[in-house]
């Protein structure tokens, strides 16, 4: 049923003998019992999760009942009441000690939400049949762990493919936030505090009375699940809104229009996050207009939100669109670094630049954006993208966690020391108080959430990399499957398999060694046209011709992008025999018949993985068929009709791609797949 869809990894289905299991607890006691707390969700949430689980009413418990029973709440007020425990003083901002060992079950937070989170934990342990005791803290690896949504005030999104707005219609914020409040459970649920809710291309009119007052509803409505609400600001809103002749970050009275309209906003949201700043990007303005620097913006608005505690995200998504490739120098890769290496240590404590994981923009293959290892006194986040803009928009299986765990894990070796990508978000290498993740996911009102039952699973391990980067992929897939899709053995080795599957095939068929996503450029962002990826400004060039492809980012006759890398990295990539297949041709320009690691050339590898990958599609579409009857009708339907469009659309893509770098080339494919036939 819809009801199913929207409940995603939430379903707290009936457990197979739970009956057997004597030992649960009986009652809650709740630490906070005020409605709208986190400690109150929590409770609720334990009990609804008990009556579907276990078909189990639980009592609300005095402490007369304490030893058959959950206690939830923070740390600290566990302690005034019942004692010190020794690992209280483990527990940081946000994070949790959960036991189950007996007498009673103790979910205690550092906080409230953390409170939250541990029954979160626990529910799924027990959901998922985990009911071995444990006793644990668990605390999140970095302090920010948002989502975006590109969501328009007239309802549509931005790269969305799930239907319209959850948040907003016709101009105005929704009067009806239940869809919302849902929304911001399933976020606790994997650990995520913050959601901007509107576009980073946005309007000015977000901040009319109207609106304001609107925002207030949505904070409202997901202020019970600890997720504070933060907005996405058109920097020339005091122009085009307030009036102004200027919206000059150095202006006064520009500076005294965001105070003023930033303590209105608080006003009505008092724990407001912060703001999401897009400038100088794609045609959005910025301080760029006014020969300000990027972090004179920035600290505009970080001056606005300090006295009440906001966070500035300001984006590192800044280059210039209008590049001209007969220049072999140009290179949008260079972009963020070029615009912010020398703005280090110039941006206001409370600002964070949020960078995304490539260079470029989600491509199906990057390396790590070189900005990270840049900036050393500049918090840091990392923006990731949970909707699938370039990675088939979800009409394709596509399971991310195993890329961003590359890009998370890679070693970017800052002055030669251990410098992991995940690291340096967190604010630990560089000693930063700020620092984390950013997720663009867009939901839709699409019951499914997001267009699709299986990309909610990178939805799901958004939230736990953010809170946990160590965890392995496959763990955090297995966990979501049995939530999702129930305990049956074969679902989870056949969903896992497809999953792990699925990156790899589709970097396969629609762009390997580096050369990135070979879509239409232009506009959708969706299926092959790898001639639209050259001969304009947007620098998502392949530089193909008849005898050659990639991009020479070398610094000894390239661009020099590999020279932003530190030394240690910038060596390897800098030399073709060092530099990895899988990003050959990000770093260099090479001859089809150039071999490969493999033995292979360059455009015999094209062939054979474009094969290779819509085979792996024909397979997922037989492994999903092998689970009928396995999966509710509902769900193996609509997963299904996808899978029959990726089985097709990986042809096309396959065929696409071949046929015209073999039309560019003229070398024959040695399997005699590929040609004039
Ligand atoms: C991509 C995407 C845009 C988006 C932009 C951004 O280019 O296609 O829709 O606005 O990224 O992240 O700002």
């Amino acid at each position: 049923s819809g009801e199913d869809g929207s409940a995603a990894w939430l379903r707290y289905a009936p457990l197979p003998h739970a009956s057997s299991y004597n030992f649960l607890p009986s009652s809650i006691i709740t630490l906070n019992s005020t409605k709208g707390s986190p400690v109150y969700t929590a409770q609720q949430e334990l009990h609804r999760g008990f009556r579907g689980i276990f078909g189990k009413t639980l009592s609300n418990g005095s402490s007369r009942s304490r030893s058959e029973s959950i206690i939830v709440g923070t740390a600290h007020v566990y302690q005034k009441s019942y004692g010190e425990f020794d690992e209280a003083e483990e527990i940081e901002e946000d994070g949790y000690f959960l036991s189950t060992e007996g007498p009673q079950v103790l979910i205690l937070g550092q906080n409230e939400r953390g409170a939250l989170y541990g029954a979160f934990d626990y529910l799924s342990r027990l959901a998922q049949g985990k009911l071995d005791a444990v006793s644990y803290v668990s605390n999140p690896h970095a302090s920010i762990r948002w989502t975006n949504e590109w969501d328009n005030l007239d309802g549509s999104i931005e790269r969305g493919y799930a239907g319209p707005s959850i948040f907003f219609e016709n101009g105005f914020v929704t009067d009806n936030a239940t869809r919302v409040a849902k929304y911001a459970r399933l976020l606790a649920s994997i650990r995520i505090n913050g959601i901007i809710v509107n576009n980073v291309n946005t309007n000015e009119m977000l901040l009319s009375p109207q609106n304001i007052d609107g925002l207030g509803r949505l904070a409202d409505a997901m202020r019970p699940y600890g997720v504070q609400l933060g907005i996405s600001l058109n920097f020339a809103s005091p122009q085009l809104l307030g009036g102004l002749g200027t919206f000059d970050p150095l202006d006064p009275t520009v500076d005294a229009w965001w105070a003023n309209i930033t303590n209105q906003i608080y006003a009505r949201v008092p724990d407001m996050a912060g703001y999401l700043v897009k400038a100088n990007s794609e045609g959005q303005p910025g301080p760029l207009t006014y020969n300000r620097t990027l972090a004179d913006g920035a600290n505009l608005f970080a001056r606005a939100v300090k006295p009440h505690g906001g966070i500035i995200m300001f984006r590192a998504f800044v280059y210039d669109h209008h590049l001209n490739e007969s220049n072999w120098k140009a290179d949008r890769a260079n972009a963020a670094v070029e615009f912010f290496q020398d703005l280090d240590g110039k941006f206001d404590d409370n600002v964070v630049v949020q960078i995304k994981y490539g260079p470029i923009d989600f491509q199906v293959r990057e390396p790590a954006s070189p900005l990270f290892s840049s900036l050393r006194n500049t918090s840091t986040a990392i923006e990731l993208q949970v909707t699938q803009e370039y990675l088939g928009q979800q009409s394709h299986l596509v399971c991310i966690a195993p890329m961003w765990k590359e890009i998370l894990e890679f070693d970017l070796k800052a002055d030669n020391r251990s410098s992991k990508v995940k690291d340096i978000v967190s604010g630990e290498r560089f000693r930063r108080p700020l620092g984390g993740f950013a997720g663009v996911v867009n939901v839709g009102t699409n019951a499914t959430w997001l267009g699709s039952h299986l990309a909610m699973s990178n939805l799901y391990a958004y939230g736990l990399l953010a809170w946990d980067p160590a965890l392995g992929a496959e763990e955090i897939l297995q966990d979501w499957i049995r939530l999702t899709f129930g305990h049956d053995q074969k679902v989870i080795e056949t969903i896992t398999d497809m999953s792990m599957k699925s990156w790899p095939a589709y970097e396969n068929y629609t762009g390997n060694l580096g050369i990135q996503t070979l879509m239409d450029v232009l506009y959708s962002h969706f299926g092959p046209n790898p001639a639209s990826m050259d001969n304009n400004g947007w620098g998502m060039w392949t530089r193909a011709d008849k005898f050659s492809i990639g991009m020479d980012r070398t610094v000894k006759n390239g661009t020099g992008n590999a020279g932003q890398y530190s030394p240690e990295v910038a060596k390897v990539f800098e030399n073709v025999e060092t530099t990895p297949d899988n990003l050959l041709l990000w770093f260099h320009h090479v001859n089809y018949m150039h071999s490969l690691k493999s033995g292979k050339t360059v455009i015999q590898h094209f062939y054979d993985s474009h094969y290779e990958g819509a085979a792996t599609a024909q397979t997922l579409l037989r492994q999903w068929e092998s689970l009928k009857g396995k999966i509710d009708s509902e769900r193996y339907e609509h997963v299904l009709f996808r899978q029959k469009f990726q089985a097709g659309h990986a042809l096309v893509w396959r065929d696409s791609i071949n046929q015209f770098y073999y039309n560019l080339s003229e070398i024959k494919d040695e399997a005699g797949r590929v040609g004039n036939h």
